[in-house]
């Protein structure tokens, strides 16, 4: 047997192109004592990734060019010599992208699954997995979403931010979506956002958003960072609170971030800016992930996914996820270790 991996062929220009990944075969690992070796079944695609292509160190270690691609998975435990593991236990945790991973103890955001059969395995890689955590989180605990309140959403319609649309919603907060095309804006509408931003069709960003939150915005959700939140600082209600989750905009152009010019409205309006790293905030999941399921099961929230078919689509659907192609979540079925 042979262990498919992908690996990092060249550090990207700007938004990654499928040529920046290659697929190389390796033998399957031997877990040694305390850890054990999982068959990746869905990849997590996640916009962080893309900083740890570039070859600079952030808050986890650049991947060299050559390395298998770092990500987060859901695996089915094949054989373990870690305590509490067993083989056929489903697990989630920042695994890498290939048929067969090792992990143990301290392998990031490790934790056993137990979904619900009636609900699709996939779920537990979006809206009911890391997506859907970072929303809930970011929404309740950094932004303290009250009813009534005006919750502004950018990146509306990716992985996190139609969960962060639909928790708010389910909140009884009136939620503004900016998005950057029509057919993001019709999902949000499906999705009973109230209003929509097509913010590659404005001119005046600020006015736009001051159009669409006419009572100013009390949260702001903010997974895009540059323009965006500049002209957001601008719509902020008194008081407001801006959820720092992601500055996906500048990802792809790292060494030169966009600048902030209305900084000076965080002192006018006395607002908050606070950012968040779901994994400093594990002791929330539990109750997150218990209220994302039942109301998943109840029919409350709708779980936008992208599926890419097989391990070598990966870097493919990576380059299309980072140029802002996509809905949902987007994921990787690993298939088998023959599809190639
Ligand atoms: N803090 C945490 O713990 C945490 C955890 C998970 C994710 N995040 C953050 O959440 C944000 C969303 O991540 P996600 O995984 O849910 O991805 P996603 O939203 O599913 O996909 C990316 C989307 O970002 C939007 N985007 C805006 N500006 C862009 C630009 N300049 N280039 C490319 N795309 C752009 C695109 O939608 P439009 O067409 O609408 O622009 C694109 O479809 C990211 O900033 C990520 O880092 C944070």
């Amino acid at each position: 047997m042979l262990n498919r991996q992908i690996v990092l062929a060249a550090h990207p220009r700007g938004v990654p192109v499928p040529e920046d990944f290659r697929l190389v075969e390796g033998t399957v690992p031997e877990p040694g004592p305390g850890q054990m070796r999982v068959r990746n079944l869905y990849l997590s695609l996640e916009a962080a990734i893309r900083s740890w292509l570039d070859g600079t160190a952030n808050y986890f270690e650049p991947i060299a060019i050559g390395g298998v691609i770092r990500g987060p998975s859901i695996a089915r435990v094949e054989s373990s010599r870690l305590p509490g593991f067993e083989p056929g236990d489903l697990v989630f945790g920042l695994q890498h992208w290939e048929d067969y991973s090792l992990c143990d103890a301290d392998t990031v955001l490790l934790r056993k699954l137990i979904p619900d059969p009636k609900l699709p395995l996939s779920w537990y890689g979006g809206a009911l997995g890391g997506s859907g955590h970072t929303a809930f989180v970011g929404l309740h605990r950094i932004g303290q979403i009250q009813a009534g309140d005006t919750v502004l959403v950018s990146a509306a319609a990716g992985a996190t931010g139609s969960m962060a649309c639909q928790i708010a919603k389910l909140h009884g907060c009136r939620v503004v979506g900016v998005v950057g095309n029509d057919e993001k804006s019709r999902l949000l509408q499906q999705l009973n956002v109230d209003a929509v931003v097509n913010y590659r069709q404005e001119d005046d960003l600020a006015a736009a958003l001051a159009r669409a939150c006419p009572e100013g915005v009390n949260v702001y959700f903010d997974n895009v960072g540059g323009q965006l939140l500049d002209a957001a600082l601008t719509a902020m209600a008194e008081g407001g609170r801006i959820v720092g989750c992601g500055m996906i905009s500048d990802y792809n152009n790292s060494a030169n971030p966009t600048p902030l010019y209305n900084l000076w409205q965080v002192i006018e309006r006395q607002l908050t800016i606070k950012g968040f790293l779901l994994y400093s905030y594990l002791e929330d999941i539990p109750a997150a992930s218990a209220q994302l399921e039942d109301w998943a099961r109840e029919g409350r929230i709708q779980a936008i996914e992208n599926i890419t078919e097989g391990l070598p689509g990966a870097g493919a659907a990576y380059s299309n996820m980072m140029g802002g192609h996509t809905m949902g979540k987007n994921l990787v079925r690993v298939g088998e270790p023959d599809d190639t």
